[in-house]
């Protein structure tokens, strides 16, 4: 029952003011966000690639409330690709962004957002790499989808990401599997009514294998975003039923989430994405990481304590 607490703190100044001063709450963050700068980040990735695994950025930060803020993030992923051009990478550094930090939320937001994302992509694919469209909560995402496709027409690799637990997945991953998209399919991270989401994990967990099975089995390229060890050995077990080679889909999890894993996988021969987020902006991206597993709570709760 704490996640959903969790999650209506995230969305709380008064909780973002506390979190984020309390001297405790740095240590446990930097477990999920492991940078604040280009700078600080640029090790991490070289760490990561060394060892095998492919990643996806992310600089953090969503509650944005000017198209100045909404301008500022866009020139920080461009930031960030400038120095991705200098390592060289192509499309073992991809770019996955949050279309509310580039404005979609402000008046005026769905082109404010398409306007700020545009030059993202166009700068990922001049070295060699793309950008996903991460799903944020469901009153954003017929926006997104149709950013995503504006995107896709001179961008094709462009990617975006469906939520197992609403009920309007299965059909946007129909449209989207027959249309050859890259798509990422995770379980979904947002405090949702039941008018529009699974409530219940068993719930989701058996929408999530639906969804992917319509993935593995049509056109696109599936990224399955996701820790959860019964649902990867399904994975395995669907793209082999579809006769996809290992380079015809990829795992992907978080950066800080069962690394030991990351690894495992990426030696079986997996494509395996490690998503890595950055930043200053870290309170929400952190909040909904402490609501997916209440023991995380709990440790940050007792390190608080001990202070
Ligand atoms: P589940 O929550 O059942 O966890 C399975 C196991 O993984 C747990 O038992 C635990 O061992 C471990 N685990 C999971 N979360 C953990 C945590 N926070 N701390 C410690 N251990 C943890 N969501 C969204 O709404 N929009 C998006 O764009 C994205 N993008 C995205 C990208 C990638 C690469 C991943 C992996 C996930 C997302 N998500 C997301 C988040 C996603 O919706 C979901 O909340 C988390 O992945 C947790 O769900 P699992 O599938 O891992 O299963």
């Amino acid at each position: 029952m704490l996640g959903p607490v969790i999650l209506a703190a995230s969305r709380s100044d008064r909780m973002r003011r506390l979190v984020s001063a309390a001297p405790v709450t740095k240590p446990v963050v930097d477990r999920f966000i492991p940078g604040e700068s280009v700078d600080q980040i640029v090790p991490i990735i070289q760490d990561l690639t060394d060892k095998g695994l492919e990643l996806t950025m992310d600089v953090v930060g969503e509650d944005i409330t000017t198209p100045e803020q909404a301008a500022a993030a866009r020139d920080a992923y461009l930031e960030l690709i400038a120095r991705l051009a200098e390592l060289d990478l192509g499309t073992r550094a991809e770019m996955s962004v949050k279309l509310s930090m580039f404005g979609q939320a402000l008046e005026g937001g769905h082109e404010l957002a398409l306007a700020n994302v545009r030059p993202v992509v166009e700068a990922a694919a001049a070295i060699g790499t793309t950008v996903t469209l991460d799903a944020e909560d469901h009153t954003t995402l017929d926006s997104m989808f149709a950013i995503h496709d504006e995107l896709r027409k001179d961008f094709p690799e462009t990617g975006c990401v469906i939520q197992a637990y609403l009920f309007r997945t299965e059909a946007d991953a129909r449209r989207l599997a027959a249309n050859g998209s890259r798509v990422r399919l995770v379980k979904g991270a947002y405090k949702e009514p039941a008018e529009v989401a699974y409530q219940q994990k068993p719930e989701i967990d058996k929408a999530y294998v639906r969804v992917l099975r319509t993935l593995m089995e049509g056109d696109g390229y599936p990224m399955i975003g996701s820790h959860d060890p019964r649902l990867i050995s399904i994975a395995q077990e669907l793209a082999r039923r579809a006769g996809r080679k290992p380079d015809e889909y990829e795992f992907q999890m978080l950066y800080g989430i069962r690394g030991d894993e990351h690894l495992r996988l990426a030696a079986e021969g997996h494509r395996m994405r490690v998503y890595t987020a950055y930043g200053t902006d870290w309170y929400g991206y952190f909040m909904r990481r402490l609501a997916e597993k209440p023991a995380n709570l709990r440790f940050f709760a007792r390190s608080m304590m001990t202070r």
